[in-house]
């Protein structure tokens, strides 16, 4: 081979070189290399660490019968402002937009004679004992789902042990309050 000949088989192979690398390149802008933000195919994997399988526990609002040995009814009776739009407190009250509440501690829930309760809280079954009052004031809404009680609730577990105090007050006789071994049995639960 001349050298003319040579230097064109060179000049043939760089050609081919950089045709390839401009093709690379070319190929790189039309289709870019992009990190995916996320996986084409998203796989559902449920965020609970439960093994077993079983449906998480709802947990209700925090224990209140440990609370009830110091609360203080009269910060109860301040807070009953919240409740007196809707709620007479004192024996023989007359319902209004709330059923009168006079010794509702341990009695019937939905049971005050001439009100007119929702289907949802007369159907709900069991005595305002201070468990199921906690759970209430917590949140009426979540507690007895379908109540006409249209209250947000009172957050504060403090708030709630007060105000119950206020309610056990507002009886005839009041009822009895907690024993050891019912709070022992509640924080245990
Ligand atoms: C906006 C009005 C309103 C406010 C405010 C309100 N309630 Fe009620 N409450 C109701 C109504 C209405 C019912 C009946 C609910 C039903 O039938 O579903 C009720 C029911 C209750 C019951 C059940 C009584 C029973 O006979 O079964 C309790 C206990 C109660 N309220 C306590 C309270 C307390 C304590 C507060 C204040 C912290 C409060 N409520 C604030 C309207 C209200």
């Amino acid at each position: 081979m001349d050298e003319l000949g040579f230097n064109k088989l060179f000049a043939g192979v760089l050609l081919a070189g950089l045709l390839l690398m401009a093709g690379v390149k070319f190929a790189d802008i039309l289709v870019p290399h992009t990190e995916l933000a996320q996986n084409a195919y998203v796989i559902e994997v449920p965020e609970t660490t439960d093994v077993a399988g079983t449906a998480p526990v709802e947990t209700g609002p925090e224990p209140i019968l440990a609370l009830l040995a110091d609360a203080d009814p009269v910060a109860g009776e301040k807070l009953a402002k919240k409740c007196t739009a809707c709620h007479v407190f004192a024996a023989d009250g007359a319902n209004k937009v709330g059923p009168a509440l006079w010794g509702v501690v341990n009695t019937a829930k939905g049971a005050v004679d001439g009100f007119s309760y929702s289907a949802a809280l007369a159907g709900f079954g069991g005595v305002w004992d201070y468990q199921s009052l906690n759970g209430f004031l917590a949140k009426p809404k979540a507690y007895i789902s379908g109540t006409k009680m249209n209250f947000a609730g009172l957050k504060k577990p403090k708030d709630r042990a007060n105000m119950i105090a206020y309610l056990r007050q507002q009886a005839d006789a009041a009822a009895a309050l907690p024993t050891a071994e019912e709070i022992a049995a509640e924080s245990a639960s």
